[in-house]
């Protein structure tokens, strides 16, 4: 479904991916793990056409898709959760998702767009016309889905969505990314410092360290990867 071959990326001088290549393919959930500072988020915004890479190319459903503006990317259907959910607060949970639709591949199907999302988040219609900045940790994390959703991808890449949240909180959204694959249909990209979890809802997985790629299999072999568990898991 989407190719990425070769990506290096560079902030100044600064290089933050080197030599990046990855396959996803369509129906699985793959993550990418790897440490503070590794280069996951700017692979996922590399994806998103919010940085510009110096060399690679990135291909979705055969299409090359580097250097396009980000809003063709999404409406391509590759969406993205970012990190640290940037919602807007003074907006109202309504509104915040409404924006979600703006996008041409989204417009007329935005009423059952919405009931799908309240269909999954019933929290969020509850709470529909209060502002999005009083919302909890853990709603605001859902409303960050929902708008995504909102933009009917296909494609959706989840930056560290468990950050900060209460371990009951971390547990619901790991199930909510597995029901959003399994029912929805949704290819995921799940970018998570929860190692163990990620790597056990994953069919395939990388390792990124210092902005390469070191290490891939399927989410059971990095799981029992001795390196892998003393790094990352601290067994
Ligand atoms: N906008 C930026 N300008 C300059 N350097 C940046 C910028 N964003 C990230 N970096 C640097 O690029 C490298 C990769 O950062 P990135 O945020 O992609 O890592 P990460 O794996 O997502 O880390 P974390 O787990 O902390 O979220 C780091 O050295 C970081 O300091
Ligand atoms: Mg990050």
């Amino acid at each position: 479904m989407l190719s990425v071959e070769g990506i290096d990326l560079f902030y100044g001088d600064a290089q933050a991916l080197a030599g990046v290549s990855l396959t996803i393919p369509e129906g699985a959930i793959t993550a990418i793990v790897g440490a503070n500072g590794a280069g996951k988020s700017s692979l996922i915004r590399t994806i998103a056409g919010i940085e510009c890479p110096r060399a690679g190319r990135i291909t979705y459903r055969g299409q090359p898709v580097q250097g396009r503006p980000s809003h063709e990317i999404c409406n391509l259907g590759i969406g993205q959760v970012a990190e640290g959910r940037q919602i807007f607060p003074t907006l109202s949970v309504l509104e915040n998702l409404e924006v979600g639709s703006h996008l041409p591949r989204a417009r007329r199907r935005k009423a059952a767009s919405l009931a799908e999302v309240f269909g999954l988040f019933p929290r969020l219609a509850e709470r529909k016309s209060q502002a999005a900045g009083t919302l909890s940790g853990g709603e605001q994390q859902m409303l960050a889905i929902g708008r995504c959703l909102m933009g009917r991808p296909e494609l959706i890449m989840f930056d560290e969505p468990s950050l900060g949240l209460s371990p009951a909180l971390v547990e619901q959204m790991f199930r909510i990314i597995e029901r959003l694959n399994r029912e929805n249909g949704l290819t995921v990209i799940l970018v998570e410092q929860n190692v163990a979890a990620s790597l056990q809802l994953a069919e395939r997985a990388y390792v990124l360290e210092t902005g390469r790629i070191v290490m891939s299999g399927s989410g059971a072999e990095l799981l029992n990867d001795d390196r892998i568990r003393a790094a990352y898991m601290g067994i």
